[in-house]
């Protein structure tokens, strides 16, 4: 089956990329590649198959979070030993204007959900862990189940969450 995303590479039209958001562009054009050779993040970039635009990409690293920022209710759950909690962070996801509100978006989330929740079967993840730019951004997240997490602006869905996506 084609996969929906590639892993960045060189040969890539990166700078044609533009969602709207400076700093996610700029990323894009200038820092990506060189976070992927230093093994600071891993990024995947959806292309148009007749064209080679880069229709959208994402990035994934590995996180923890402070276990006294996970809701009381799954916070009890988990041992009082773990003073932080492993997780991947989905830091990036943007789509090229010319491709918004064409479920792209919700495309790509769902990759960097699979690919984690796959990442999550060798390496332990609590959760997938976001961090939204904006209100705009934070609307995306929430209306695919990502709670806030306090005092951080971030947010997070469970694995276990995820898992049942999947299975
Ligand atoms: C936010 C973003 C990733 C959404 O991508 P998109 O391809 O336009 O969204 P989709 O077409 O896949 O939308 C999927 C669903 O999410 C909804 N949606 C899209 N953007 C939304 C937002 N900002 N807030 C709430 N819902 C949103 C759509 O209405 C759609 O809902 P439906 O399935 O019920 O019709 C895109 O607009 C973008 O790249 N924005 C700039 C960068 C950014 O803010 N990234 C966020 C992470 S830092």
């Amino acid at each position: 089956m084609r996969q929906l995303t590639k892993v960045l590479d060189s040969r890539q039209r990166k700078s044609d990329f533009f969602c709207g958001k400076e700093i996610l562009d700029n990323y894009l054009h200038h820092q990506a590649g060189q976070d992927v050779k230093r093994k600071l993040s891993a990024c995947f970039v959806m292309e148009d198959d007749e064209t080679g635009i880069i229709q959208g990409y994402y990035t994934l690293a590995n996180n923890s979070i402070p276990l006294s920022l996970i809701p009381f209710e799954l916070q009890k759950k988990l041992p009082r030993s773990y003073s932080s909690i492993p997780t991947i962070l989905l830091g990036r996801l943007a789509i090229d204007r010319r491709f918004q509100g064409r479920g792209c978006g919700k495309l790509l989330l769902i990759d960097a959900l699979h690919k984690s929740y796959e990442i999550s079967k060798t390496i332990g993840s609590f959760a997938v862990v976001v961090d939204p730019l904006d209100k705009d951004a934070e609307n995306f997240y929430t209306k695919y189940g990502f709670i806030k997490l306090p005092d951080s602006g971030k947010m997070f869905l469970a694995m276990q969450t995820i898992k049942n996506l999947f299975e």
